[in-house]
Formats: C-alpha cells, sequence, structure tokens
C-alpha cells in the first residue's frame, strides 16, 4: 500500500494493493475524468509533484515514463510510499 496526496484538494488517501488510485481517489471524493481505465487512451493523465511513479500505462513512451513528471492514475501505481499529485 502507498499513500497519495492530492495537494491542490488536500486530501490524501491511502491505496491498498487491490485498489488503483483512480478507485482510491473516487472513494474520498476526488473526481478526475477518465475513459478506458486500462492505461491506454491519456485521459487519466496527471502531473506528479513528488514521488516516483511506478509506471504501467502505454500511453507513455520510455522518456515521458523516466521524466517521471505525469503518470496514467487508472493503473500506474508508486514505487515510493507516497506520491504527490497535481489535483
Ligand atoms: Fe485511459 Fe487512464 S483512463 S489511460
Amino acid at each position: 500500500a502507498f499513500e497519495v496526496e492530492c495537494r491542490r484538494s488536500g486530501v490524501t488517501v491511502d491505496v491498498g494493493p487491490g485498489q488503483t488510485i483512480l478507485q482510491a481517489l473516487k472513494a474520498a471524493g476526488i473526481g478526475v475524468m477518465t475513459s478506458c481505465e486500462e492505461g491506454i487512451c491519456g485521459t487519466c493523465e496527471t502531473r506528479v509533484l513528488d514521488g516516483i511513479p511506478e509506471h504501467r500505462d502505454s500511453v507513455l513512451d520510455e522518456a515521458e515514463q523516466a521524466a517521471n513528471t505525469c503518470m496514467m492514475i487508472c493503473v500506474g501505481r508508486a514505487r515510493t510510499p507516497r506520491l504527490v499529485l497535481d489535483l
């Protein structure tokens, strides 16, 4: 499990092992635009302000993934105990 802080909303949620970031945010009442929810459309692309995401999408190319400045939160997870998102 890891924590996701939504800096603009001032809300922090725990993301459990069987849950996506998107599901955890929705449960906390944070609305995010989504479509495919499978990491292929790019609709849920979110800026990462701190922490290192674990990318699981097929939207970003290798260089974009390595930059760690944005992620697809419908499938992506975290490599650090905490991620800070621009939400
Ligand atoms: Fe399509 Fe996340 S909703 S990539």
